[in-house]
């Protein structure tokens, strides 16, 4: 009889995982390395991932932030790649690869509209950058987003994320990592520390009862100088949504979807000695903001949303675009992509608004670029659209021409092909 595979074993200083992995591996992974490193003393350890066939975010995420808190006591880890050249692949576009085995693998530079790899964040500073990063993926990435449905995920993503540096107590910082879902308008963020666990800030000993309570309104370590909204605000709009809504703390994991019970399990006696967090919302839903934040009975709108402090000018409905800060490169058609729908985006969301587009300090663009952004919006808005709507500024007369000409062509071929 052949022995059942486990995912996750362990074999002297080496930690093998194999085959499908699901969340619930995580506290098995954790208690292996916390048994290996802190009992038996293992200052070198394997993390073999060979035979590991699908992973998930929110299994290698807590990973990292483990790792880097070994690491920083001076434990060296080794990480073996999956075998699987695409799984592999994600490992290092990812950041994954990295994080876990800096001195063998570099930073990421994939440059993918759909993913946001796996950033660390350690101060406001780099939480904001973080979270900037993933809402100019989501502008890049999705269309028809609703622009309360944003303003909720910007939200709820710097709550989260906040929630690393107020109340983890771990020098090691927090990680972030987005993914978007070009066809249903969703988005989904994991947020993972190993700081002290949900539990031990709230001072509830049992675990269960601890995520339950941190989800409820109010609910927080300190009354003095927090609301205790974070958590029941991004659960609420994760599942009004119609996203869903993780937390992994302790030996406990409190999991929510839309139109499902909520539902906590429990991992007694192990543990995962940090915080994790899932939230996935849809940021098409129209309203989202006002029908899921709501603190006291009162509807909460956040002050300022990114799309304000980028675009949106002092003077009333216009806004500016400047193309030299928004796009990764303006010599390729996908590049080209990205900047059109961030620009269609930020049409929608601001209706009949004016958008300066700044060309300043662009002296070259491909005709394919020009084509994917300048030809298609004058075809999609119209001559009259284009010109109330669109505002060209700073323009090189080299990238004027190839717009102009861009602009040409398209309406030629819309006009030969009778569209
Ligand atoms: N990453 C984390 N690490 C440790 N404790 C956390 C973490 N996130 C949340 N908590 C606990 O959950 C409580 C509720 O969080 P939240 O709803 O965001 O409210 P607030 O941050 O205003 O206290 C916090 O007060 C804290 O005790
Ligand atoms: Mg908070």
């Amino acid at each position: 009889m052949t022995e059942p595979v486990r995912p996750i074993e362990w074999h002297q200083n080496n930690i093998k995982i194999t085959g499908q992995i699901s969340p619930s591996e995580l506290r098995k992974f954790a208690s292996a390395l916390y048994v290996l490193t802190e009992r038996q003393g293992y200052q070198d350890m394997r993390l073999d991932f060979s035979g590991c066939t699908s992973v998930f975010e929110s299994f290698m995420l807590p990973i990292v932030a483990l790792c880097e808190k070994c690491q920083a006591e001076g434990v060296d880890i080794e990480l073996v790649l999956p075998d699987d050249p695409i799984l592999a692949a994600l490992f290092r576009n990812a950041n994954w690869a990295y994080y876990i085995d800096p001195r063998r693998y570099e930073q990421s530079t994939f440059e993918g509209m759909q993913h946001v790899p796996a950033i660390r964040y350690r101060n406001p500073d780099e939480q904001h950058a973080a979270v900037d990063r993933v809402i100019n993926v989501i502008l890049s990435s999705l269309s028809k987003i609703d622009r309360s449905g944003l303003k909720a995920l910007e939200w709820s993503l710097n709550e989260i994320t906040d929630n690393v540096l107020n109340h983890a107590q771990t020098e090691h910082g927090g990680f972030v990592q987005a993914t978007t879902f070009a066809e249903t308008q969703n988005v989904e963020f994991v947020v993972a520390d190993a700081g002290i666990g949900i539990p031990r800030s709230l001072g509830i000993q049992n675990h269960d009862r601890a995520l339950e309570n941190a989800i409820k309104e109010g609910v927080t370590r300190d009354r003095g100088s927090n609301a205790g909204n974070g958590l029941f605000g991004s659960y609420s709009v994760a599942t009004i949504s119609g996203g869903r809504f993780q937390i992994h703390s302790g030996n406990a994991s409190l999991l929510a979807s839309a139109g499902d019970q909520l539902r906590i399990v429990n991992d007694r006696p192990r543990i995962y000695p940090g915080t994790v967090v899932l939230v996935r919302i849809d940021c098409g839903k129209e309203g989202l903001l006002e029908q899921a934040l709501r603190f006291g009975g009162v509807k909460h709108d956040p002050p300022f949303d990114y799309i304000e402090r980028k675009f949106e000018d002092s003077t009333e409905g216009e806004m500016t675009f400047v193309l030299k800060n928004e796009a990764v490169s303006v010599g390729s058609r996908e590049a080209g992509k990205s900047v059109k729908k961030k620009i269609t985006n930020l049409l929608s969301m601001n209706p009949g608004s004016k958008l300066h587009v700044d060309l300043a300090g662009v002296p070259i663009v491909s005709s394919s670029f020009a084509d994917e952004v300048f030809g298609r919006l004058f075809s999609e808005l119209g001559p009259i659209g284009f010109m109330k709507l669109i505002d060209l500024k700073n323009v090189d007369r080299t990238v004027q021409n190839l717009i102009d000409r861009a602009i040409t062509q398209r309406m030629q071929n819309g006009t030969e092909r009778g569209v």
